[in-house]
């Protein structure tokens, strides 16, 4: 028999919960689940999301034990594996985050620029205490993390946990397969075989196979998103990335892919290329977070509330966060060493040979038990080189700062970000966003 894992899913109350619980349900042929338990700091907020999977579990799979708790010591105590996506600062800080570079003329985005960095000062000191409540309780843990800002997340396990078994991920690139898939009418973005690199948020893929005929699907991709971006002939099944603000991001790739039609780019790369366009396009009293809180954030509570009310999930609505079995298929790999390919953020080490080897790099890794092996992606053009160095030394400079509790390394970052466009405006954001951090950033002088 195989074996069967405990699962901590820390961000308990997060609004991707149910639907990641349900993708687990669907994945238990692959990845049985022993023991299931939720972990937040926020203890009503999780108790809704939780109640309610509570109700889900034991219809559907009344052998799973399940408990939630705000306790590390509970949470963390025989884990085989904890599936992380925390928001420190809940969605009224992704708020601040938008809003305040937005006010001095910047891009304001959840994970890009000043926003990113703000987050990424909020996250960093959350996700290495979860890493050591890990490696105290549950020593042979491993964390599969997908809280942001993954880039600035994955280079502070670096610095200051570098031997921890952590990995990062993100489903950007996963999203735009499976878009590709569409586009192209193939079935599933498992049938590609693709050679990406970048930072995470920031990639492209210079290689794109049809794995059986090993054709080179490139120049039909780039035929399409020419005049259509990742928009796809038709709407795409699934909740996520479908909001109308994402459909203008999807639809912006035709110009982010014009200025280098040998690769395909990632949506992200937008928020740098075009933060003239980005600014001029966006509503700054009404952006991102405040979409997702009148839309996802309700829907899933008011889900989870009738879930709760009638005893029953029966009838529920919540989709299976299908696309997220991306987080199946790496604890599988660990958990049963099938050496699946996927795109993991990782240190560079010598893969993209005319980079810096210390980068936390997002490019195809092997991955087994013993974690993630890169492979050899070689050298990467100027163009492509010249703005990711750019980029890292902002992830850098951030992580720096926060160890260091430094404000100048904080402005450096700030300045270098290909979204403020001067030490000034980089100053001004600084101290706006300083001053509505106070309780979540190391000090800083
Ligand atoms: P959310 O606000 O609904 O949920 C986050 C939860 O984390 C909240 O319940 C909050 O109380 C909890 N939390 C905050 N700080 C905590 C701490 N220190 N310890 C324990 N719990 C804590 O957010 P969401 O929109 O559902 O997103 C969750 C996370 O997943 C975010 O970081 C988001 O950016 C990330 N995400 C990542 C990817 C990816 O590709 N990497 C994709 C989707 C979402
Ligand atoms: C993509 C990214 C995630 C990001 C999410 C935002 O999936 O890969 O890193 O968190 O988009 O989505 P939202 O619906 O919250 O704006
Ligand atoms: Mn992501």
């Amino acid at each position: 028999m195989k074996k069967e894992f405990s699962v901590v899913i820390a961000g308990g109350g997060s609004t991707f919960t149910p639907g990641i619980v349900m993708m687990l349900l669907n994945n238990q042929d692959r990845f049985p689940i022993r023991k299931l338990k939720f972990y937040d700091n926020f203890a009503s907020r999780q108790e809704t999301i939780a109640e309610a999977c509570r109700i889900l579990l034991k219809e559907r799979a009344p052998h799973i034990e399940f408990s939630y708790t705000t306790d590390p010591e509970e949470a963390f105590s025989d884990i085989d594996f904890c599936m992380a996506h925390i928001r420190v600062g809940l969605y009224a800080m992704r708020e601040l985050d938008e809003k305040i570079p937005l006010r001095h003329g910047c891009v304001g985005q959840e994970t890009c620029g000043a926003g990113g960095i703000a987050y990424g000062l909020r996250s960093i000191p959350a996700v290495i205490e979860m890493i050591d409540y890990m490696e105290k309780y549950s020593p042979d843990a491993w964390m599969l993390n997908y809280s942001n800002p993954a880039a600035i997340v994955a280079e502070a396990c670096r610095a200051m946990r570098p031997s921890s078994k952590v990995l990062n991920i993100c489903d950007m690139p996963i999203g735009i397969e499976t878009r590709v898939a569409e586009i192209l009418g193939y079935e599933d973005r498992k049938q590609f075989d693709i050679m990406y690199y970048g930072l995470n948020h920031f990639g492209w893929w210079k290689e794109f196979k049809d794995t059986e005929t090993g054709e080179n699907l490139l120049p039909r991709i780039k035929e399409y998103i020419k005049e259509n971006g990742y928009l796809p002939p038709s709407a795409i099944s699934g909740a996520q990335h479908t909001d109308e603000s994402w459909k203008d991001t999807f639809r912006k790739v035709r110009d982010v892919y014009a200025l280098d039609p040998e690769t395909i780019p990632n949506t992200y790369l937008k928020y740098y290329m075009y933060p003239d366009y980005v600014v001029e396009h966006s509503d700054k009293e009404f952006t991102r977070a405040n979409e997702v809180m009148e839309g996802r954030e309700k829907e899933v509570f008011t889900e989870c509330n009738r879930i709760i009310a009638n005893g029953t999930a029966t009838d529920t609505s919540i989709e299976v966060e299908e696309h997220a079995s991306y987080i199946v298929d790496l604890a599988t790999a660990i958990a049963f060493n099938t050496k699946e390919r996927m795109l993991l953020i990782v240190p560079n080490n010598g893969s993209i040979t005319n980079f810096d080897p210390t980068a936390m790099v997002e490019i195809p890794c092997i991955v087994d038990n013993t974690g993630a092996k890169p492979l050899q992606i070689g050298e990467i053009p100027e163009f492509q080189k010249g703005m990711m160095n750019q980029q890292v030394s902002v992830e850098k400079l951030v992580v720096e700062a926060h160890v260091e509790g430094s404000y100048q390394k904080l402005w450096q970052a700030l300045t270098l970000s290909a979204t403020i466009p001067s030490a000034t405006v980089a100053k001004a954001i600084l101290d706006d966003l300083l001053e509505v951090n106070k309780d979540y950033w190391t000090p800083m002088n």
